[in-house]
């Protein structure tokens, strides 16, 4: 089975990845959240990924917002490690399963561009900041363990940590990053590793990588990858609106990216970068990716774009690669998941990759 994902847009939405004159931008209001997040509920979607950074609304209190909107749709709340104890947020996560009845799943950013973190107060180098992560993480699930944890430590020096009650479920942790420090905390701490979207030439290594330093902490690991997508009944459209939101984006704005870009301190950022080089002529790197959104856009820059059949048959090829979770996005967001969980979404359940809905097929009046 594969646990398919969608994005909450919490630092706003549009059109275009950049809204211009003829695409303005959509504020991340509650209503507008509450729009997405509704459609992801009864589409079928399993939960959506939240950013965390100073861009966006804080992920625990505007997904907290949306649970009593909401039926089973779970919520992946990001947080960065370095801004809270690791007692507290084990008991913000464990008070949120009980007042979700159980739809938390954790993402941990140890984050890495200096002058965001430095909005925080965060001034610990990358290397610190992993070593930290890995010791929060070992006090986040000793506190939810059930057994108060004591531990002195070099980050953490916490006697009896423990919550109110044990979640449950105990929530995943899902977390990115993709520098040597990242996947080292990666394969000793979390559930579910998670990747910028990649061709396979690219990904696949990195998985046969992980699952053997896993293996050498007796563990395994559930991988999960982020693209964008546009998808539409026929290839053509799907590809006329990739070329709509490419001729939005400036020249300028490409150059102001790749500059940016050059000084990114994250080795996963990097790598999105240079899948094209800004070269506008080579944005499909794999059939059907196309790297268009990267241009101007940080983070996942990457969309699976083509008509459903196809999506869905990338998005299968990935899964035999070893990805069991997926987290889409695509703009506008709103307008985007009904593509996708309208188009791809039923091939794939038809196909045995996804649950059948539970609120079945609908049936809408006709009045013939
Ligand atoms: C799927 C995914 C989601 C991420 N979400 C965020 C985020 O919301 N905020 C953020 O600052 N970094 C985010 N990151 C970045 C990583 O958490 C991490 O900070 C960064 O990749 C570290 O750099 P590294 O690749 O050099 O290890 C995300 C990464 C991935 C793969």
């Amino acid at each position: 089975m594969i646990e398919m994902n969608w994005f909450l847009p919490t630092g706003g939405d549009s059109r275009d990845v950049l809204p211009g004159s003829h695409s303005p931008a959509r504020a991340p209001s509650h209503a507008y959240l509450a729009q997405v997040a509704q459609a992801c509920d009864g589409l079928g979607f399993d939960a959506v990924l939240t950013p965390c950074g100073t861009g966006c609304e804080d992920a625990w209190v505007a997904t907290a917002s949306l649970i009593p909107l909401t039926r089973r749709l779970k919520f992946l709340v990001a947080f960065r490690p370095a801004l809270l104890t690791p007692t507290l947020a084990a008991q913000m996560a464990s008070s949120y399963q009980r007042m979700s009845d159980g739809r938390l799943l954790v993402n941990i950013v140890t984050g890495a561009e200096q002058a965001e973190l430095a909005r925080f107060g965060i001034t610990e180098d990358k290397e610190t900041r992993y070593e930290r992560t890995g010791e929060f993480i070992e006090v986040l699930r000793g506190a939810w363990s059930g057994a108060p944890l004591t531990q002195h430590r070099k980050f953490f020096d916490v006697a009896d940590a423990t919550t109110r009650e044990v979640p449950d479920p105990v929530p995943p942790i899902y977390f990115g990053g993709a520098s040597d420090a990242a996947e080292r905390v990666a394969a000793e701490h979390v559930d579910v590793y998670l990747t910028w979207g990649e061709p396979p030439a690219m990904v696949k290594p990195r998985l046969d990588r992980m699952r053997a330093l896993a293996a050498s902490f007796g563990r395994s690991l559930r991988f999960g990858i982020r693209f964008h997508t546009i998808t539409r009944p026929t290839s053509a459209a799907a590809w006329q609106t990739a070329d709509d939101i490419l001729a939005g984006i400036p020249p300028a704005a490409i150059a102001e990216a790749r500059a940016d870009f050059a000084n990114t301190a994250s080795v996963g950022q990097r790598r999105q970068a240079e899948l094209t080089g800004g070269d506008l002529s080579r944005l499909e790197i794999y059939p059907n990716v196309w790297a268009g959104m990267g241009l101007v856009r940080g983070g996942v820059g990457t969309a699976l774009v083509g008509d459903y059949e196809t999506v869905a048959d990338r998005i299968i090829e990935y899964h035999e690669l070893g990805f069991d979770a997926f987290i889409m996005s695509g703009y506008p967001h709103l307008e985007e998941a009904y593509w996708f969980g309208e188009g791809v979404m039923p091939i794939l359940r038809e196909r045995g990759f996804l649950p059948p809905l539970d609120n079945g097929p609908a049936k809408v009046f006709s009045f013939r």
